[in-house]
């Protein structure tokens, strides 16, 4: 019996890495990551690249899939590289990240991306505009710099932001983002509560880790640390 049973683990063992070997190279390039710790020199496209797109450019009136201003479609993976004629590892052959550093988008009376947030793109360009994404979620550091202001100027600063930021409301720095923890709408707007309305507007929910830091640091004080 057991003699058996170690011959069928190895069979097993066979057929699994026959069918690891037989995994098209292709469909690997593009494996989202799921499940795996981030390296802090890479550029991560769920993460970092796509709520800043989102965010920023993907709205009703520009580059959401009914608008589609100059045909640009930027809500999601595929059409972000086929529309935008994302060349990857070359950002400066780049639509996408040409239209940024030349300053030409977003238009007013939007903001400009920051010059950090317009290198991001131009790494995840040049680092092979993956489809790619990490996990890790460090709830023990919630300094506002470090974890929390990221945060906001990735999902929430495109709109709200500029000369007339949406629904009246700018949250671009510590006093404003201060305010909303202390009222209590930051965390019902991006925790879904009933009688907020749901933020980032539109988009899909901050996940649970970013929603994770954004509590303890309210609840820490919500400090400028
Ligand atoms: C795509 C654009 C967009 C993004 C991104 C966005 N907002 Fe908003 N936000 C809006 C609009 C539009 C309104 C006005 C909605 C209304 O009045 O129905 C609004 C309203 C709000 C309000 C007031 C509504 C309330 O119920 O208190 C808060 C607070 C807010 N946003 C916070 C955030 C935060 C925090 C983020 C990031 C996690 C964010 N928003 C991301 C467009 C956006």
């Amino acid at each position: 019996m057991k003699l058996n049973f170690s011959g069928v683990s190895i069979l097993f063992l066979f057929s699994f890495i026959l069918c690891s070997c037989r995994i098209d190279p292709l469909v690997l390039e593009d494996y989202n990551e799921e499940g795996i710790p981030c390296d802090p020199d890479i550029v991560y496209f769920e993460k970092e690249i796509l709520p800043l797109l989102q965010s920023n450019c993907a709205q009703s009136g520009c580059h959401d899939e009914i608008t589609a201003e100059d045909d640009v479609i930027l809500t999601n993976y595929k059409d972000i590289i086929e529309t935008a004629d994302v060349e990857k590892f070359d950002a400066n052959e780049s639509d996408l990240f040409e239209v940024l550093i030349d300053g030409e988008m977003p238009p007013a009376p939007a903001n400009l991306l920051s010059s950090e947030q317009i290198a991001l793109i131009g790494d995840w360009i040049n680092q092979g505009a993956k489809n790619n994404n990490c996990d890790d979620c460090d709830t023990t550091n919630t300094s506002f710099m470090v974890a929390i202001y990221p945060i906001i100027q990735t999902h929430c600063e495109g709109c709200h932001s500029g000369s007339t930021p949406q629904g009246g409301i700018s949250i671009t720095n510590y006093n404003q983002i201060e305010g909303l923890a202390a009222n209590g709408h930051l965390l019902g707007v991006i925790d879904h509560e009933p009688s907020y309305t749901p933020m980032p507007y539109n988009l899909p929910k901050l996940g649970t880790c970013e929603i994770n830091k954004i509590k303890t640091w309210i609840a820490n004080g919500a400090q400028n640390n």
